[in-house]
């Protein structure tokens, strides 16, 4: 895994930039988003932990062929829905205490469409479900049993999430049934994941089994658009790993890219959004929250309460694990 410390630097935005509608501008130095003198980096995705690697490859696979990038996200993150024996996404994703594995996720284009699942049962891949939403629908998010049936009448297959090895790890977590949510089991839990592609569009995806052995209906960050994810096509686009209760609190992801619009960087951004979580909570135990960011130029940045963050960067030059910065460690 190679670790690349250094790679904040490329920050082209500058310190104190602010941006106001459609331009950043520096002091009484205005310079307009699409600017053509700056050095873009495209097309370009990131995502959340190891998991993001396979995701990215799928993600690239059309991203290098000139492809859009809402068709890259939901690519990449459906090979980690369908990997069985990731824990956390997907098929094979640790249940609620009750033993049913409930999915969260959603996704958002560069025109501010977008569409989310929550609680969703029984269908292996909600990122496709929350697209569906998004495109055959007037609504932003269905639950539930609701957002079950919108699946099969739109021909998603029922499949049983439930794998023998998740169904082995709750019944052991049943011994006790003690009721302590576990995040970044395995080092990993929601994948998200942001595309800039060719055309210089952004678009993100996130999508997650939750909390393992939360309470039957609790729903997190993933699927809350401005919490787990969010892309402003004017300035960039971020999205949230970790505790979701602490995401959502201070709608992490829209922080993030509103901090972006003010003129921080990706890395800064998120830095910020982080140290936001950690002022808001008294108790930060176990409070592990994680974000990463990409802007318009296709700079990226990520950072987290605590040490072991990661995030997968994929573009023409880099195939890469980066460690993200952190407040502090475990
Ligand atoms: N970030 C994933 C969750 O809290 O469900």
């Amino acid at each position: 895994m190679k670790t690349r410390r250094n790679f904040l630097k490329l920050s082209a935005l500058g310190g104190v930039a602010i941006i106001s509608n459609s331009c950043f501008s520096k002091e009484n130095e205005s310079v307009k988003i699409n600017d053509t003198s700056k050095n873009v980096i495209k097309p370009i995705v990131i995502s959340t932990w190891i998991h993001g690697m396979e995701a990215n490859a799928a993600a690239w696979e059309i991203l290098a062929k000139k492809g859009n990038s809402i068709d890259a996200v939901e690519a990449g993150v459906r090979v980690t829905e369908s990997d069985p024996e990731n824990s956390s996404v997907g098929i094979g994703g640790l249940p609620d205490r009750d033993g049913k594995v409930t999915l969260d996720a959603c996704i958002m284009d560069h025109e501010n469409n977008c569409g989310a699942v929550a609680c969703l049962q029984d269908i292996e891949n909600p990122i496709s479900v929350a697209r569906k939403v998004m495109e055959d629908t007037p609504h932003v998010m269905l639950v539930g049993d609701g957002a079950k049936q919108f699946a099969l009448e739109k021909g998603f297959k029922e499949t049983n999430l439930l794998t023998n090895s998740s169904k082995t790890a709750w019944e052991k977590w049943k011994e006790e049934s003690k009721y302590q949510p576990v995040i970044n089991s395995e080092n990993h839990d929601t994948i998200g994941l942001l595309a800039l592609d060719e055309k210089g569009n952004l678009a993100g995806a996130c999508t997650t089994s939750g909390m393992a052995y939360k309470l039957h209906g609790r729903v997190g960050d993933s699927p809350i658009i401005g919490a787990g994810l969010f892309v402003d096509n004017e300035v960039g686009a971020a999205c949230a790993t970790g505790v979701g209760e602490a995401v959502i609190r201070i709608a992490g992801s829209a922080i993030v890219v509103e901090l972006m619009r003010n003129g921080l960087s990706p890395n800064d951004a998120c830095k910020e959004a982080v140290q936001r979580i950690i002022k808001k909570h008294k108790d930060l135990t176990n409070m592990q929250v994680g974000f990463i960011a990409l802007n318009k130029y296709g700079e990226t940045g990520g950072y987290s309460v605590y040490a072991g963050f990661n995030y997968a960067l994929k573009s023409s030059s880099q195939n890469e694990m980066v460690d993200a910065k952190f407040d502090r460690n475990w």
